[in-house]
C-alpha cells in the first residue's frame, strides 16, 4: 500500500501519473507533485525533487510511460521515434547515478522485445508499464535485503555515522545505508545515528534526520565538519553510507563530502561501508577514475536556500560527487550478500559479470 511519504508512486494504468514527493521542501513541507509530461519527470530530476539513485531510476522508468503518452496507437513509427526521443532525454538529466542508465535500459530492452515480436503498441505500453513497476518492486526487495545482510556488520556498535540520504526517500522503500539502521532497529539493537547535514542541499539534515526522527531512531545533527571530532570522541564505530555508482573494482561514487569521511575513518581505525544494490554496479569502467562527476549550479553554495552567503561575483567549484577508493571501503553491503574484501574480484563475484 502506498503512503504519502512514499517517495514515488504510479497512479493508475498506462493513461495514469507519476506522483512524486517534492524533497525539495522536505522537512517543512509535505507536498506531493504529479508528473504529467515527461519535461516534468525531468526537472523533478534534475531539480532533486526526486533524488537518491535508485529512485532517479525508478522515476525515470515510469517518465518513459509519461513520455509515450503524447503519441497514439495507429502509428508504430512515431511511437518508436518517441520512444527513443524520451529515453534519450530521461538520460541528460543527471550523469553520476548509473542506477538511472540501468533502469532506462531496462526499458529499452522491454520496448526493443516487444517490438521484435510483433506486439501492439497498446500491448506495449502494458509491457514497459509492468516493467517500470518491476523495477519499482524489485528495488524495495533489495532494499529489505541489504538491511538483512548488512546487520550482522554493526554488531557491539552503539553509533554510526551517515552522509546525505540513503533512507526510503531514495530509493522504493527502506533505503540502502538507512536499511541497515532499520533492520537493526526491528532486531532490538540500539543504534544512535550521526547525521552529517550534507552541504550543500542538505539531504543529511533534511532529509536522513527527519526519515531517522519518522522510526523513533535516536540520531544527532551535525555539520560535515564535525566528523573527525565524533570520531575522535568515539562516539561512532562504524560509517555507512550509500552509492551511486560502483565501478568494477570497488571504486564508491557518492555524495560529496563521503570520500573525506572515508579518510577520516581509516585514521581513526573506524570501519567504513557501502551500502547499495546491484543496479548501483557499473562493472563496464575498471576503476573510479571513469565515473562522471556532476557538478551543479554555483548558486547552490552561494544562495543556498535563499540566502546569499558569498560575495556576488566569487568563483565556485560545487561536484556533487566524489570518489572512494575501494582501499578505503571495509565492505560494501549489497542485496546479494557482502563484499569483503573489496577488490575486482569479489566485486565480479559477487555482482556476477
Ligand atoms: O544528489 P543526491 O541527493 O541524488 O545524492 C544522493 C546520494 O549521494 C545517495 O547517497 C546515493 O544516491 C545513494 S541513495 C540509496
Amino acid at each position: 500500500m502506498t503512503k504519502q511519504t512514499d517517495s514515488i508512486q504510479w497512479i493508475g494504468d498506462t493513461a495514469g501519473q507519476l506522483d512524486l514527493l517534492d524533497q525539495t521542501l522536505l522537512p517543512t513541507t509535505l507536498k506531493r507533485i504529479e508528473c504529467e509530461t515527461v519535461e516534468t519527470v525531468w526537472e523533478a530530476i534534475k531539480m532533486l525533487r526526486v533524488r537518491g539513485a535508485p529512485a532517479i531510476g525508478i522515476a525515470a522508468a515510469y517518465g518513459v510511460i509519461v513520455g509515450l503518452q503524447t503519441v497514439d496507437d495507429e502509428n508504430e513509427t512515431a511511437f518508436y521515434e518517441r520512444f527513443d526521443h524520451v529515453l534519450t532525454y530521461l538520460a541528460e538529466s543527471r550523469p553520476t547515478a548509473v542506477n538511472l542508465f540501468w533502469a532506462l535500459d531496462r526499458m529499452r530492452k522491454c520496448g526493443q522485445q516487444q517490438k521484435e515480436s510483433g506486439s501492439s503498441l497498446l500491448a506495449t505500453r502494458s509491457a514497459l508499464l509492468a516493467e517500470a513497476v518491476a523495477i519499482h518492486e524489485q528495488d524495495r526487495q533489495m532494499c529489505h535485503a541489504i538491511g538483512k545482510h548488512g546487520v550482522g556488520l554493526l554488531e557491539g556498535v552503539s553509533g554510526v555515522l551517515t552522509h546525505c540520504n540513503a533512507g526510503g526517500l531514495a530509493t522504493a522503500e527502506y533505503g540502502t545505508a538507512l536499511s541497515v539502521f532499520f533492520t537493526a532497529q526491528d532486531e532490538g539493537h540500539d543504534l544512535h545515528v550521526y547525521v552529517d547535514e550534507t552541504r550543500p542541499l542538505l539531504q543529511g539534515a533534511r532529509l536522513t534526520a527527519w526519515e531517522l526522527m519518522q522510526r523513533k531512531i535516536p540520531a544527532t545533527l551535525i555539520c560535515d565538519s564535525m566528523a573527525a571530532q565524533v570520531m575522535r570522541e568515539g562516539r561512532v564505530q562504524a560509517v555507512v553510507t550509500g552509492a551511486d555508482r560502483i565501478a568494477a573494482n570497488g571504486d564508491s561514487a557518492n555524495k560529496i563530502g563521503t570520500y573525506s569521511l572515508a579518510v577520516l575513518a581509516k585514521a581513526h581505525n573506524i570501519p567504513f561501508y557501502i551500502a547499495a544494490p546491484s543496479s548501483t554496479f557499473d562493472l563496464s569502467l575498471p576503476t573510479g577514475d571513469g565515473i562522471p562527476i556532476e557538478e551543479r549550479d554555483a548558486i547552490e553554495i552561494t544562495n543556498g536556500f535563499g540566502k546569499q552567503t558569498a560575495p556576488d561575483g566569487v568563483n565556485v567549484y560545487n561536484p556533487a560527487f566524489d570518489v572512494t577508493p575501494a582501499d578505503l571501503i571495509a565492505a560494501i553491503i549489497t542485496e546479494k550478500g557482502v563484499i569483503n574484501p573489496v577488490n575486482e574480484a569479489n566485486v565480479r563475484g559477487m555482482i556476477g559479470g
